[in-house]
């Protein structure tokens, strides 16, 4: 009853959002139909060259406009957890309000670990309104590619290895955006789950793989969300470039999703102008060719010659421009919009409740954490991630913010001078870092004296844009060279567990990193990510129990990195040419669960303060469908919430299939003592799979098991069901 109210307070509460918002745009949504005839009549009046002119970037981050009749340029800007540092022509863009202190939330991967869709909502709609204020259209966001392997350099950027937890988690942010009047762009599209030779690389996967796995994120963004762009990958699938790629773009997400906006190519990602004409490119982007700027473009002056000379139809240059106008329509590029803000008070509230629920407790041997402000006296905090910086780091998605609160500001500011906190950096980030043993005696005299050591260290971002330059690993252009723990923190940590027991390690990155050598010693190890502007005080009040962590992981940890599917059983990087996707549909968990591989940490994994019962399960199978309940419980003394997850298993199929497959969650927030009923409907898509003989997704009527748990190997109650 109390969640039923509490649902509706927070509809609501959208829901006025929603409407409020468009009050403040004043105006009501067209119709398309009326945004077409509009369109027809502005292309009728429009030259050649003109239309070309729209088809290609301004400047390094705007698309053409036609002054002559008032059409404006389309400013782009990343994304996607912030809005990047201003460059190239946006500051003489006419925007009176460019200022580069924005909000730096936390970046994908741990909004992904709230695995609460609301909060993308919210993150959205920070997005978008940051956009407004500083004169942007289009947020170069959400990114969305699978975690294929743990190496890929932007799986910071990126959400999960699971398709559902993405579809669910984009559409939020998608629609986040949108309602402020900004164009969201979901990329990239597609199979860039690489850094290395993402420039060359040519993916080859099943239609299964493609249909199961790495497609239905991008389809939720389209269908579910309504997203106004989509950006195209720089790599290739099956032999053809993904910004100019006919089955992708043309055949699969125009005519079979029907997406009605733009294809926009990814930075220089267009390659030849044919088949960026012919094979859906609406919008090429980032092309510099022969170093004269921006006025030489695959989509350019070529395309006038080959208009001109009928080798072309003039009509295929009208689409393309239709579908810029029309993004421009829905976003009211040519009325008014919200005039936005940034760095706001609230806007820094949603960073710090992303990263207080995305924050994930993998491992709290006898409780040691939470930690009592009156119990300890002195902490010894080691590690780089503890003082640096993150938000400048990463490569395109850089966010300059107001500022950034580190692990080490969130626990001064926590222990408000009652706790003494030391501080040394224990390694140093260096190309081809190893351990430094002045730094690590250093460390392990702190951690002697301290009542209890925090370690925060893991990956870290690469500055100046790219990893190479540092060598920090967790940044654009470039993967990680292994999973291993970087500039010798393996010895760094074991020493220090050495000096005192209770040493406590918090890893940032975007992803896992090899712990096995100390896992079994360190009593408590916390996943942080990159937490974002909030990250510092969100990381403290957890450790300090302010805050009750609720975060799941999105991702598989992997003891070792050769036990990784794209590693165990596909190719990773590929050759020179070819990268094999053999792992299939069996990615992360799908692969570790079907194949008896023991993860280090599970996907869906995440411990909490308090502790929940699941009792009363039942399902109730339908034509095609079914409905789970349950009741969950929290147990504990303190209150908190618990991702309850629902997983399917086909019990006998024509084609192999995973032993469980994620197809529902919620988050469930309960105070101590309280119960809850859960009520999880799992449609035809929970029980069908495709079938690339057939070419078709099917459903085979039968026996499936459904599964109720805290993480995919945390199963708290079973359910056989026939489905018919
Ligand atoms: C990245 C995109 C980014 C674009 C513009 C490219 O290098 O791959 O994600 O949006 O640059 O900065």
């Amino acid at each position: 009853m109390k969640h039923s109210i509490f649902k509706l307070v927070s509809s609501l509460a959208i829901l006025f959002a929603i409407t409020s918002n468009c009050k403040i745009m004043g105006q009501t949504s067209q119709t398309d139909a009326a945004i077409y005839k509009k369109i027809d009549e502005q292309i009728k009046q429009m030259t050649l060259e003109e239309k070309v002119g729209m088809i290609h970037a301004s400047s390094s981050f705007t698309s053409g406009g036609v002054k002559r009749l008032n059409i404006p340029e389309l400013t782009m800007s990343d994304g996607p957890h912030g809005v990047r540092i201003e460059q190239g022509r946006h500051w003489d863009a006419g925007n009176v309000h460019v200022n580069d202190s924005g909000t730096y939330l936390p970046t994908g991967v741990c909004l992904a670990s709230t695995w609460n869709p609301k909060l993308g909502y919210a993150y959205g709609s920070v997005l978008g309104s940051e956009a407004n204020a500083r004169g942007k259209d289009v947020i170069l966001g959400p990114g969305i590619n699978i975690i294929r392997t743990p190496l890929n350099g932007r799986n910071f950027e990126y959400q999960s290895e699971d398709p559902f937890l993405v579809s669910k988690m984009v559409v939020g942010y998608i629609r986040g955006v949108q309602d402020q009047g900004i164009a969201a762009c979901a990329k990239h599209y597609l199979a860039n789950n690489q850094e290395t030779k993402r420039g060359s690389i040519n993916v080859l996967m099943s239609e299964r793989a493609l249909r199961e796995i790495y497609l239905p994120g991008f389809k939720a963004a389209v269908t579910e969300g309504g997203v106004y762009a989509v950006m195209g990958a720089y790599n290739k699938f099956r032999g053809e470039w993904c910004t100019e790629n006919d089955y992708l773009v043309n055949k699969i997400l125009k005519k079979e999703l029907g997406f009605k906006g733009v294809l926009m190519s990814d930075w220089g990602a267009v390659h030849n102008t044919m088949e960026a004409l012919w094979y859906g490119t609406d919008l090429e982007m980032g092309t510099d060719l022969g170093g004269v700027k921006y006025n030489k473009f695959f989509l350019g002056d070529t395309v006038i010659t080959l208009v001109k000379k009928g080798i072309v139809d003039e009509r295929l240059i009208d689409e393309k421009v239709k579908r810029i106008l029309y993004v421009m329509y829905k976003t009211h590029k040519f009325d008014k919009r919200p005039v936005g803000s940034f760095s706001t008070k609230e806007h820094f509230a949603t960073a710090k409740k992303v990263a207080d629920e995305g924050i994930v407790l993998l491992k709290n041997n006898n409780n040691i954490l939470p930690l009592n402000k009156n119990g300890i006296k002195s902490i010894a905090l080691i590690g780089v991630n503890a003082a640096r910086l993150q938000s400048e780091g990463g490569g395109s998605s850089q966010v300059r913010t107001k500022y950034e609160i580190t692990p080490q500001e969130g626990l001064n500011r926590i222990s408000g001078g009652s706790i003494t906190i030391s501080y040394s950096p224990g390694y140093e980030i260096m190309r081809n870092g190893t351990a430094n043993k002045q730094l690590i005696d250093a460390a392990v005299e702190a951690a002697k004296k301290a009542d209890v050591a925090i370690v925060v260290g893991g990956w870290a971002h690469g500055y100046n844009n790219y990893a190479w330059r540092d060598n920090a690993y967790d940044a654009e252009g470039t993967d990680k060279p292994n999973m291993d723990m970087p500039f010798g923190q393996n010895e760094l940590i074991e020493a220090v567990v050495k000096a005192n027991p209770k040493t406590i390690v918090v890893l940032m990155g975007g992803g896992p990193i090899d712990v096995s050598g100390w896992v079994d010693n360190i009593p408590a190890i916390v996943q942080a990510w990159y937490p974002g502007s909030e990250g510092g005080n969100a990381l403290a009040e957890i450790l300090f129990g302010q805050i009750n962590p609720s975060g799941k992981l999105p991702m598989t940890f992997p003891k070792h990195l050769s036990e990784s599917p794209a590693h165990a059983l596909g190719q990773y990087p590929g050759d020179s040419v070819n990268v094999l996707y053999n792992d299939d549909i069996f990615v992360g968990y799908r692969y570790f669960d079907t194949y008896k591989v023991e993860p280090q940490f599970a996907f869906g994994h995440g411990l909490s303060y308090t502790k929940f019962s699941y009792s009363n399960m039942n399902v109730v199978p339908g034509n095609q469908s079914a409905t789970v309940t349950l009741t969950v419980t929290n147990t504990g003394k303190v209150a908190g919430a618990e991702v309850v997850q629902v997983y399917v298993k086909d019990d006998v199929s024509t084609l192999k299939r995973p032993e469980k497959e994620l197809k529902g969650f919620e988050k469930v927030f309960l105070k101590p003592g309280e119960s809850k009923k859960v009520t999880i409907a799992l449609g035809k898509d929970a029980f069908q799979y495709y079938n690339d003989i057939k070419g078709q997704w099917v459903l085979e009527p039968g026996k499936f098991t459904i599964m109720v748990g805290s993480s995919s190997r945390d199963i708290r109650a079973t359910k056989g069901i026939e489905i018919r």
